[in-house]
């Protein structure tokens, strides 16, 4: 970042220095945790598997961590679902500094978070469509990113609210459709926080994407992500081949949906 040949001011070149090596110390923190019924594990200390089906990972947005309310509801759905292999990434560190911060770290976050995972496939052997990464907000993006670190050939990327400020449709560092072999979006933020421009190959748009959803009128993000977490976690736990077709229906009818022609022929939803 800061340059000492264009140092004119020494002392605040210093400070942009230590700023840098501040931030390098907490990108380094960035971390993928195994959930196991007897608490998290890091993922390097993960030795053996019961199962190499699938593999999940989820990935927190601004202001969040691993424990964060905002992502706890898709983690229990997930377990609940008898899922083996359900990954958490924590990037908290630098997921609470100022926005624009975080939002600069995408890229490198995102680096970090692919290779811990490319080293864990590697290891146990897993193939790159078994994996599903899911992201929220700026984990969106980072979840994207993940994808074009695997060349798009990830089974499945999913973004919840891809965070809208700081970035444009031209970001490379963002959410688009080729982050893997299907993406799915929902958009339920716009215009607050949340991005209303297609991302995925398919986009949703649960009561046109508009903010504020039914239920969240005060503005409040914490609870806003939470209630789309829950959305997507009842649209997950309901198999919408469950006797409770009413129920199905509903949930079809609040989802609006943009459709991008598919690129596999296989639409894997699990
Ligand atoms: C962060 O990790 C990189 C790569 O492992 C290392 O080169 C760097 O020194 C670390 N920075 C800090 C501040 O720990
Ligand atoms: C993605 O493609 C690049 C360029 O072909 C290659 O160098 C890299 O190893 C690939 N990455 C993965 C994870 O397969």
């Amino acid at each position: 970042m800061a340059k000492t040949s264009l140092c004119l001011v020494p002392i605040l070149c210093q400070f942009l220095g230590l700023q840098a090596a501040l931030l390098d110390s907490l990108l380094n923190q960035s971390t993928i945790y195994y959930l196991k019924s007897s608490g998290d594990v890091a993922l390097e200390n993960v030795d053996q598997l019961a199962s190499v089906e699938s593999v999940k990972l989820i990935v927190h947005g601004y202001l969040g961590s691993r424990t964060h309310g905002s992502i706890m509801p898709l983690r229990n759905a997930y377990t609940a679902q008898g899922y083996e292999n359900v990954l958490v990434a924590d990037w908290g560190p630098v997921a609470n500094l100022d926005y624009p911060s975080s939002r600069l770290a995408v890229k490198k976050v995102s680096s970090i978070l692919a290779k811990l995972l490319e080293e864990f496939l590697q290891r146990h052997g897993i193939s790159l469509e078994r994996v599903h990464v899911i992201g929220h907000s700026l984990g969106a993006h980072i979840a994207g990113r993940i994808g074009r670190y695997f060349n798009g050939s990830l089974g499945r990327v999913t973004g919840l609210d891809p965070a809208l400020p700081l970035f444009s449709s031209r970001s490379d560092d963002s959410l688009h459709s080729n982050a893997a072999l299907f993406v799915d979006v929902i958009h339920t933020d716009y215009p607050l926080f949340g991005d209303i421009r297609p991302r995925g190959t398919v986009d949703f748009y649960p009561n046109f994407g508009l903010a504020p959803q039914p239920g969240c009128e005060n503005v409040d993000v914490v609870a806003a992500s939470k209630l789309l977490h829950e959305a997507f976690a009842v649209t997950i736990v309901l198999s919408c081949f469950s006797p409770n077709q009413l129920e199905c229906l509903r949930i079809f009818q609040r989802f609006p949906a943009a459709w991008r022609p598919l690129k596999v022929g296989v639409l894997r939803t699990a």
